[in-house]
């Protein structure tokens, strides 16, 4: 007996695999699932407020008893964990952020009351200081208008051991300044907090993709024409990309986060295939406006965009996915 050898077509045809629901169900390598999802919030002060963001369709900023409403619900459609960002009055801000190490401050009263009514949704909060600072930089500046690494460190070190005291599950700093991994964990350990995990953001680009979000925290106005690109990366840059995480992952690191995401996926692949540690991609907020925007003008439907670019992460190797439609798509899968 014999057969053809012939592997090509007519006798190969990929369209077999594809021919009806099923086949395509039994072979489809990517399946993104609400355990897939980590949910951004912005938290703000008062009782019973909603306050809708022009910049991110169907986004609010929340107080706290909204926010421990939708950690109860987010836990119920499966979303594993929250990132929590404080948007704070303009009169708290001063120049060094000094609000972010309040223990009482509004960041750690929503982490106290989350984790309090529900224990069992992971709390994933940011160190910066961009929401506390009247310049809208992540760290404290100098003279000149110099974002300073090791006086930042000093202080992210406070903000990051008084959100663990508040009761915070992960610790993500998004400050992007050199060193501050391994001092946030020594930190961390010597005041008894080793079970607290460290998800850094290892490699983030100076984005224009940022701009929702920094209308969302107010921290636009007060940034005015200035830009983070002395500390954020150069979106040239890949190679540096995997440096920051070896960096990151010697300090200490638990996971890293990719970010932006959509337009870096090239840097989610590479990280995800160098380094044996969980990749988290945040689809941020000028991403995120892209879709909504351009499916409120009629472009495409929304939930199959959104579908598709969740999926197009874990494709790229992420294992999870900070997206500000997490609520919605979770609904829905
Ligand atoms: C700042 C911070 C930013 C985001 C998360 N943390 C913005 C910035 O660096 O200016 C952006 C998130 C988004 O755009 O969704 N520490």
């Amino acid at each position: 007996m014999t057969y053809s050898s012939d592997n090509s077509f007519p006798r190969v045809r990929l369209r077999r695999n594809r021919k009806s629901a099923w086949i395509r169900d039994l072979t489809a390598q990517n399946i993104f699932l609400p355990s897939d999802l980590i949910l951004p919030l912005f938290v703000i002060e008062g009782k019973n407020k909603e306050e809708k963001i022009s910049h991110l369709p169907d986004v609010s900023r929340l107080s706290i008893d909204l926010i421990v409403k939708k950690a109860k619900e987010a836990r119920k459609l499966g979303i594993p964990a929250l990132m929590l960002f404080p948007a704070l009055d303009q009169k708290l801000k001063s120049s060094n952020g000094k609000e972010a190490i309040n223990s009482k401050n509004l960041m750690c009263r929503a982490i106290y009351e989350i984790k309090n009514a529900v224990p069992e949704i992971g709390v994933i909060t940011d160190v910066a200081l961009d929401p506390y600072t009247t310049h809208g930089h992540d760290g404290i500046v100098d003279e000149n208008g110099y974002v300073e690494n090791d006086a930042t460190i000093e202080i992210l070190c406070q903000q990051a051991l008084v959100q663990a005291q508040a009761g915070c599950d992960i610790i993500a700093p998004s400050d992007m300044m050199d060193g501050r991994i391994g001092i946030i964990r020594d930190a961390l350990d010597d005041q008894g907090f080793s079970d607290v995990a460290l998800m850094s953001y290892a490699v983030k680009y100076a984005s224009s993709f940022y701009g929702p979000f920094r209308h969302a925290v107010g921290s636009v106005n007060n940034l005015k024409k200035s830009d983070k690109k002395t500390y954020q990366m150069d979106f040239r840059n890949s190679q540096e990309a995997l440096r920051e995480v070896a960096l990151d992952v010697a300090e200490g690191a638990d996971m890293i986060i990719v970010k932006p995401g959509m337009p870096y996926l090239d840097v989610v692949s590479q990280v995800s295939q160098n380094f044996k540690l969980p990749v988290i991609a945040y689809q941020v907020s000028g991403e995120y406006a892209m879709l909504k925007f351009a499916a409120e003008k009629g472009a495409f439907d929304f939930d199959a965009v959104f579908y598709e670019s969740l999926t197009s992460f874990k494709r790229a190797g992420a294992s999870a996915v900070i997206s500000y439609g997490a609520f919605e798509v979770a609904k829905k899968l």
